[in-house]
């Protein structure tokens, strides 16, 4: 059986990042047609452009007002939408708790929490009615597995979880909620965390040890597991949250 998204309308969050620009073009890839919203509008456009039936859209997640018009946008150009993937995130760099901001805390939780709670509020009621809808929300296994530093950013992902199964309770069985964790992956994530692109040699190993399967995750792990859960293989899937971690979590 292969997954088949022909006829979907499919919104990705972040959708110009390492996540999100594999998602977009899996979904794409599968017959999608896919909203790439990102704050950095050049390069969500050049994603789309890439993909057939594809749009970008400028989108500041931690702006209400910037989520009410991707998804005005959606219903004006679709009509409806089938899936939501909430993938827009990110980390400060690493810092302890005692000397975090005010502004990174409510930062944080706007852009990795309420972001999520916002985009699936103003796109349940594009949803209505239509066969298979679902969202999948991008969790970090950091929430349950976490290392010091990023104290705030690791349970604002945990919130994500949580609202993952409270929301599958709430809207089932018309529409599927799920979520991902995803382990450390080399995306702009490490240059928000690390200030370089590149992960040292000594970053890496240190990263890696923990990882039994031996390896950070690569973008393309994250969005086929992102894929699956959207998908009508997981039909029977709802409040699930699935790990991408190469074992991570085992120990
Ligand atoms: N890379 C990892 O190690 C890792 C691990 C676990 C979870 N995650 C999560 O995965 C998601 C995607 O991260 P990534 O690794 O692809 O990072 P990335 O930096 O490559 O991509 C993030 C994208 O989000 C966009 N963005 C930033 N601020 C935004 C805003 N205010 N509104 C809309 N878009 C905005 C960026 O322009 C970028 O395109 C995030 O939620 C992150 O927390 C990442």
């Amino acid at each position: 059986m292969r997954i088949d998204f022909t006829g979907k309308i499919v919104v990705v969050t972040g959708g110009a990042g390492g996540f999100g620009s594999a998602t977009a073009r899996t979904f794409a890839g599968a017959g999608a047609r896919v909203v790439v919203s990102d704050i950095n509008l050049e390069k969500a456009q050049a994603v789309a452009s890439e993909l057939e039936g594809a749009i970008a859209v400028r989108t500041d997640v931690t702006s209400p007002e910037s989520i009410t018009e991707l998804f005005e946008t959606v219903r004006t150009e679709f009509g409806g939408l089938d899936i939501l993937v909430n993938n827009a995130g990110a980390p400060t760099p690493k810092r302890d708790l005692v000397d975090t901001s005010l502004d990174d805390i409510n930062w944080l939780i706007n852009i990795n929490y309420r972001s999520t709670v916002l985009a699936s509020q103003a796109a349940l009621p594009l949803m209505k009615g239509r066969e298979g809808a679902n969202i999948v929300n991008v969790a970090s296994i950091s929430a349950r597995r976490p290392r010091p530093g990023g104290t705030v950013y690791n349970s604002t992902k945990a919130g994500v979880e949580s609202f993952t199964l409270a929301l599958a309770a709430e809207v089932a069985p018309e529409v599927r909620v799920n979520s991902v964790s995803p382990v450390i992956s080399e995306t702009g994530f490490i240059t928000s965390i690390y200030g370089h692109n590149d992960l040292s040699d000594a970053d890496r190993q240190r990263l890696v040890t923990g990882i039994p399967l031996g390896r950070t995750a690569d973008t393309q792990d994250v969005a086929n597991t992102i894929a699956f859960l959207a998908s009508d293989l997981a039909s029977f899937h709802t409040g699930v949250n699935l790990q991408v971690d190469g074992g991570r979590s085992i120990n």
